[in-house]
């Protein structure tokens, strides 16, 4: 059989669909379930959601949103000008600039679906297409302005169905010396982390680096260096190059990586059924902890009302009997609730007094938040996580 689907997570909401009521009238729900592509080795879900209920006017995700994700694209860009020194650069999901924004002295261009996002970059004066990434979009953009030097997609990639046209333009458009980065959060290290809540609509797929080969060599294009990042728990930054181009080396890296995921089980059909396993358990050990607290009377919060955090309240039926409110730094999230769950999410502004725990909706921003959280902290306050697994911290 080609494909396999190996884990049930049951009905789910659009997570971008933060509600302006707890009781609406009708929400739209599918079957989150997880699929395993035997020929590809290629993991994604089973029913994909239509792109415009996700990717809309109304798009919440503000990339800008983190200190932490702002330094590091910082960081990136001024890397990429020294080492590739790139004329022409385009990104594929802009968002609200914070990468491309970097690169004002040469042509830099956006594409960015989501309307409300594409205009704060249009306002900063980059060049941005607010249309789904396709192979006629990256015609019109070299009939414009010729081939790309580098082209970036950062937490885009893994968003889009179609895989075969998206790689397809992204060969018509780069050019032969070009470069293609990609970045998104790595499967070896969701499967480690038991982070099941990787898995959600938009996150159409999840990456390993095995699948990526197999599914950019028919477009000639070839993995030539990864770097680790600790982002959204754990993400790869794959670097193509065109097959041909010999300008750039393939790095020890990518055959090491391969290696390490063969030997982990990433082609095997049974490391998906041992994960799923482990999901049930994490969702029993959650849910204890929730019902413990609740019983004792603890006052429990949300932290970050991230994407991530639907797939884990909806598949644990967490909602505001356990979770009293979540505090959230995203202005469009405010005074609104969560998908599926309803919980109501408010503007942070520190974690109040008579709180006793707060379950870390953004546990990949751990670190950022134990830092601004002293003082809940010493005065006893406890987060609660459910990676790698349940506990309270
Ligand atoms: P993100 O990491 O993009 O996760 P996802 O892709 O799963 O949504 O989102 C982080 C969310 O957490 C975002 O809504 C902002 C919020 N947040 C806080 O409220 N406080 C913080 O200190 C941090 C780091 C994030």
């Amino acid at each position: 059989m080609k494909k396999v689907i190996f884990l049930d997570l049951g009905k789910h909401p659009i997570t971008n669909n933060f509600l302006k009521t707890p009781k609406p009238d009708k929400e739209f729900f599918y079957n989150l379930k997880l699929v395993f592509n035997n020929k590809t080795k290629l993991i994604s879900l089973a029913n994909f959601v239509k792109p415009k209920m996700m990717f809309n006017d109304t798009y919440a995700h503000r990339a800008s949103a983190s200190m932490t994700m702002q330094n590091a694209y910082n960081k990136l860009a001024e890397k990429i000008k020294k080492k590739y020194d790139p004329k022409k650069i385009l990104e594929i999901g802009s968002n609200d600039g914070v990468f491309i924004k970097n690169f004002k002295k040469v042509k830099n261009i956006g594409v960015e679906p989501c309307k409300n996002l594409a205009k704060i970059t249009k306002n900063m004066g980059i060049e941005t297409y607010d249309e789904f990434w396709d192979f006629k979009l990256s015609n019109k953009i070299k009939e414009k302005h010729g081939k790309i030097d580098l082209i970036y997609s950062a937490n885009t990639i893994s968003h889009i169905h179609n895989l075969s046209e998206t790689f397809k333009a992204i060969k018509n458009l780069l050019g032969e010396d070009g470069i293609f980065i990609l970045e998104d959060p790595s499967l070896m290290e969701s499967l480690k982390n038991v982070a099941y809540d990787q898995f959600y609509d938009e996150h159409s797929y999840v990456f390993s680096i095995t699948a990526l080969k197999n599914i950019t060599k028919d477009f000639d294009l070839e993995i030539f260096k990864i770097e680790k990042l600790k982002t959204h728990g754990g993400s790869n930054r794959v670097y193509f190059k065109k097959i041909d181009n010999k300008k750039y080396k393939v790095s020890k890296i990518v055959m090491k990586q391969l290696k390490n995921e063969k030997k982990y089980g990433i082609n095997q059909l049974k490391t998906y059924t041992k994960f799923a396993s482990k999901v049930k358990k994490s969702k029993r050990n959650l849910i204890k902890i929730f019902k413990k607290l609740k019983k004792i009377n603890k006052t429990v919060i949300g932290y970050g009302a991230t994407y991530k955090s639907s797939t884990v309240l909806n598949y644990c039926k967490l909602n505001s009997n356990f979770i009293k409110y979540f505090l959230d730094t995203t202005p469009t999230k405010k005074g609104k609730y969560t998908p599926g769950t309803h919980i109501p999410i408010f503007k942070y502004k520190g974690i109040p007094k008579n709180i006793d725990y707060a379950f870390l909706g953004a546990w990949n921003f751990k670190d950022e938040i134990f830092k601004k959280e002293k003082s809940f902290i010493k005065r006893g306050g406890k987060f609660i996580t459910h990676v790698p697994n349940p506990k309270i911290l």
